[in-house]
C-alpha cells in the first residue's frame, strides 16, 4: 500500500521569522497525526532554521527548486549538494518555474537527474494549461512531460509525481476528484509502459491545484491519488492540519 504524502509548497511566501512561527504552530498538530508523510517546502533562506525546528518531529523538509550543476560560477543558484545537507525532497518542474522562468522539459530532466545523483527525492510536477485541457490534449501533454522528465532515469523509487493542472493552481478552481483521478490513472499507466507494473503500482502520484480543507477528502478518496501538493492552504495552520488529518482518516478506510 502506498503511504500518502502531503507536501506544503510555500512558494515565495514567509520571511525567516514568519517561517519559524508557522512551523512552531504546525509542529505539534502534525505530530499527532499518523500514517501520512508530511513535507514542508519553505523558501531556501528558511531551510536551515526550519530544519532545526523539525528535528525529532514527524515533519520532513523539501526545497522548491535547484540548479543542475553541483557547484561553480552560477551566481545566485543553489546546488543539489547544498540541499542534500539540509533536506530530503525537492520540487522540480513546477508550472510556475516552467511559465515564469522558462524551464523546458530538458532543463527539468537535468534537474531530476542532478537531484537523484545526490540522493534528493524529486517531487516532479506535470500538468496541462487551460487551453490544452479544453482542446482535449491533457493526456498528450502530461505524457510528453512525464517521458521527457524521466529520460535516462532507470529507477523511479525515489521519485514522487505531482499532477497539477495549471488552470487549477492558485485559482480556487480545483479539478474534480474524478477528473484528477482519471489523469493520474493515465500517468500511472504511462509509468507502467515506461517501466513496469510494479513500478507503476508503487510510485506515489499526488494531485495539486487549489486543494483546501474543504475539498481534500474528495481527492484523497480517489483510488489513484496518493496525496497532495498544497500551495495557498499550506500557509494556513488550520487548513494544512485539516488536509493532513483528512488524508490520514481516509487512509484507514481506503
Ligand atoms: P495552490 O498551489 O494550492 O495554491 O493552487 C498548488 C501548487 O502550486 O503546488
Amino acid at each position: 500500500m502506498r503511504m500518502p504524502l502531503i507536501a506544503g509548497n510555500w512558494k515565495m511566501n514567509t520571511t525567516v521569522s514568519e517561517a519559524v512561527k508557522l512551523v512552531n504552530e504546525l509542529r505539534q498538530g502534525l505530530d499527532e497525526i499518523d500514517n501520512v508523510d508530511r513535507v514542508l517546502c519553505p523558501p531556501f533562506i528558511s531551510l536551515v532554521a526550519v530544519r532545526e525546528l523539525i528535528k525529532g518531529s514527524s515533519i520532513k523538509l523539501g526545497a522548491q527548486n535547484l540548479y543542475f550543476e553541483e557547484k561553480g560560477a552560477y551566481t545566485g543558484e543553489i546546488s543539489p549538494l547544498m540541499l542534500i545537507e539540509l533536506c530530503e525532497f525537492i520540487i522540480i518542474g513546477h508550472s510556475e518555474r516552467r511559465q515564469y522562468f522558462n524551464e523546458t522539459d530538458e532543463i527539468i530532466n537535468k534537474k531530476v537527474q542532478a537531484a537523484l545523483k545526490v540522493g534528493l527525492r524529486p517531487i516532479l510536477c506535470i500538468g496541462e494549461r487551460l487551453e490544452q485541457n479544453e482542446a482535449g490534449l491533457t493526456a498528450e501533454v502530461v505524457t510528453k512531460q512525464l517521458k521527457s522528465a524521466l529520460v535516462g532515469i532507470d529507477d523511479l523509487s525515489k521519485i514522487i509525481i505531482a499532477y497539477e493542472p495549471i488552470w487549477a493552481i492558485g485559482t480556487g478552481r480545483a479539478a474534480t476528484g474524478k477528473q484528477a483521478n482519471q489523469t493520474i490513472s493515465l500517468i500511472r499507466n504511462n509509468v507502467s509502459q515506461l517501466y513496469d507494473k510494479k513500478t507503476a503500482r508503487d510510485v506515489r502520484i499526488l494531485y495539486g491545484g487549489s486543494v483546501t480543507a474543504d475539498n481534500a477528502t474528495e481527492f484523497m478518496q480517489q483510488p489513484e491519488i496518493d496525496g497532495a501538493l498544497v500551495g495557498g492552504a499550506s500557509l494556513k495552520v488550520d487548513q494544512f492540519l485539516s488536509i493532513v488529518k483528512q488524508t490520514s482518516e481516509i487512509r484507514q478506510v481506503k
